[in-house]
């Protein structure tokens, strides 16, 4: 499996990526960690397993993290990476020391949304990932990061570009299975920290309320004038809430 690995210090912390994106989204948060902490961030490979699931993303972090001796951590993801968090907690509670939830929800997937995914998938593989990458592109940052932060979509494009249409597929398949969480978190009692962008349209504040009233050690804070990629719109801020999280914490 791809990933990142840099810097120092215990206990690591590991990144899990949004969708449709690889983990060189977080070389931000990277850079504002690793000079206290180790941070490692694997690109997910959903289309490396059949079927593809976030139980078998999990179950590569895990490897992962076997293979680099590596047996507590501080556990963060963003969207996906966050469904792929309550996955991996599910299985492996006992190596997570703190939680980092961006932008992501417990629940599981609509019908509708269901039914979404399942039209991108067969988008995705008459077309490419092309349209789907343009779509995402205008709905997922806020109003604000699309008119002032041109640099930001073009980072976010940037890293769309190197994500190939087998993996889109199959992340939207595992995505359209995963099972509701949402009544893992009033065991989950390790120190949370959920972040979500003001103008979150896929995961709304409200979700975020949720979780942190849900779990029982969490902090809410939210990223103002963010839209859903918080960590790549506005990094000072979210980087910021990290960091004191992982003082408060280490
Ligand atoms: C993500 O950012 O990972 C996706 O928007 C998640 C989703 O489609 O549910």
């Amino acid at each position: 499996m791809a990933y990142l690995d840099a810097g120092s210090g215990s206990p690591p912390v590991v990144l899990l990526h949004a969708f449709p994106l690889h983990a060189g989204m977080w070389e931000p948060l990277i850079d504002a960690l690793s000079s206290r902490w180790r941070v490692i961030a694997p690109t997910l490979a959903p289309e490396r397993a059949d079927p593809p699931t976030v139980d078998a993303m999990a179950d590569q972090v895990a490897e992962l993290l076997r293979d680099l001796d590596v047996s507590e951590i501080v556990l963060g993801g963003l969207s996906m990476g966050g469904y792929v968090a309550f996955a991996f907690l599910h299985r492996y509670r006992a190596l997570v020391r703190g939680l980092v939830l961006a932008d992501t929800r417990p629940g599981a997937d609509t019908p509708e949304v269901r039914e979404r995914r399942a039209n991108q998938q067969a988008q995705v593989a008459a077309e490419g990932p092309e349209p789907l990458f343009e779509a995402m592109l205008k709905s997922l940052p806020s109003e604000h990061t699309r008119e002032h932060r041109p640099e930001v979509l073009a980072r976010i494009r940037r890293l769309m570009d190197d994500v190939p249409a087998e993996h889109v597929i199959a992340a939207l398949e595992a995505m359209k299975h995963r099972l509701d969480s949402t009544g893992d978190l009033p065991g989950i009692e390790v120190p949370a920290l959920v972040i979500v962008g003001e103008d979150d349209a896929v995961s709304p504040p409200e979700v975020g309320e949720q979780m942190r009233d849900l779990l029982p050690d969490a902090h809410l804070a939210v990223i103002p004038q963010a839209g859903h990629l918080s960590s790549l719109e506005d990094p000072e801020a979210f980087n910021a809430e990290v960091v004191a999280f992982l003082e408060r914490i280490s």
